[in-house]
């Protein structure tokens, strides 16, 4: 599919989406989320791909959802569209992995955007921040939710209520991004995740994505004997046999998906 805000590249066994509204500091807007909704269902339906990462500029991953196209828009406009509804919805389907590398301005929902990816690698310049209060409104799309998930109470409220950003170090420290890198080596720094991804079992890169996010949505019991049933259900594959085969053997694993 022609996209119009995003570039999408397939190199190898990754998809690289990046957004692309220099004008706007890459606002969301619902052209732009549909686009990355479409090339990240476009990933899973595609064989060849087994990683996707989201990216931005430089200066900005995203400035949040567009201002402009929200600015006019009434109760009944958002809550019978269900505004970031179906993009939300969407994200969460999601089955292979994602990388958000962010560089620059995560703000809003591209805060939002950033942590409904699996785990984000952060440029030394990146800045994360919910700054909706500043608009007279809060976070629509996980702010309030994953935020405090990611890095407890405190913080969440902190930023949440007074606006302000976060450094990539805060976010390091924090719990929010995984690695920190210059910014030259951003790109770098993914590609090299996702090409590591894209050497496991596919089955079991799945597994574990569905594991880790059920963690969010259920009791420790419940998630732990969910996790166990699915570890079982790994033993059922060929690849099991051939990832402990080899390191039995001292070579390297040649795993087939099957
Ligand atoms: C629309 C935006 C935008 C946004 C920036 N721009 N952010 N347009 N929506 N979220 C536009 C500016 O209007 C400007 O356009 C151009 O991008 C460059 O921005 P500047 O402000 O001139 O750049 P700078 O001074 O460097 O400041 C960068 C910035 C600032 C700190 C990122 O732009 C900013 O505060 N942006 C808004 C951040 C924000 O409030 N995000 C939350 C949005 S609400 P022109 O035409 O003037 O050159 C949200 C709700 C989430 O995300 C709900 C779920 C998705």
């Amino acid at each position: 599919m022609a996209f119009e805000t995003i570039i999408v590249d397939i190199d190898d066994h990754v998809c690289t989406i990046k957004i692309n509204r220099p004008d706007a500091m890459n606002a969301l807007n619902q052209v732009v989320l549909h686009e990355i909704c479409t090339a990240l269902e476009e990933g899973d339906a595609n064989e060849k791909v087994r990683v996707s990462i989201i990216t931005g500029s430089e200066k900005a991953f995203a400035a949040g959802a567009d201002i402009k196209e929200m600015s006019e828009q009434s109760f009944v406009d958002v809550a019978s569209s269900d505004l970031f509804g179906a993009p939300h919805r969407r994200l969460q389907k999601i089955r292979k992995p994602v990388i958000a590398a962010v560089s620059g301005y995560a703000l809003g929902g591209g805060c939002e955007l950033a942590m409904a990816c699996d785990f984000i690698i952060a440029a030394e310049n990146a800045k994360f921040g919910q700054p909706e209060i500043n608009l007279g409104v809060m976070a629509g799309l996980g702010g309030t939710q994953r935020l405090t998930r990611f890095v407890g109470k405190s913080k969440s409220m902190d930023m949440n209520l007074t606006g302000r950003f976060m450094t990539a170090e805060e976010a390091e420290r924090a719990g929010l991004v995984s690695r920190v890198v210059p910014a030259k080596k951003l790109m770098e720094e993914a590609q090299g995740a996702a090409q590591k991804i894209a050497e496991k079992s596919k089955f079991a890169t799945l597994a574990i994505k569905e594991s880790v996010n059920r963690s969010y949505e259920t009791t420790l019991s419940e998630g732990l004997l969910f996790e166990r049933r699915v570890f079982h259900s790994l033993f059922a594959t060929e690849d099991q046999k051939e990832g402990m085969a080899a390191f039995l053997e001292k070579r390297e694993p040649q795993f087939r998906d099957k």
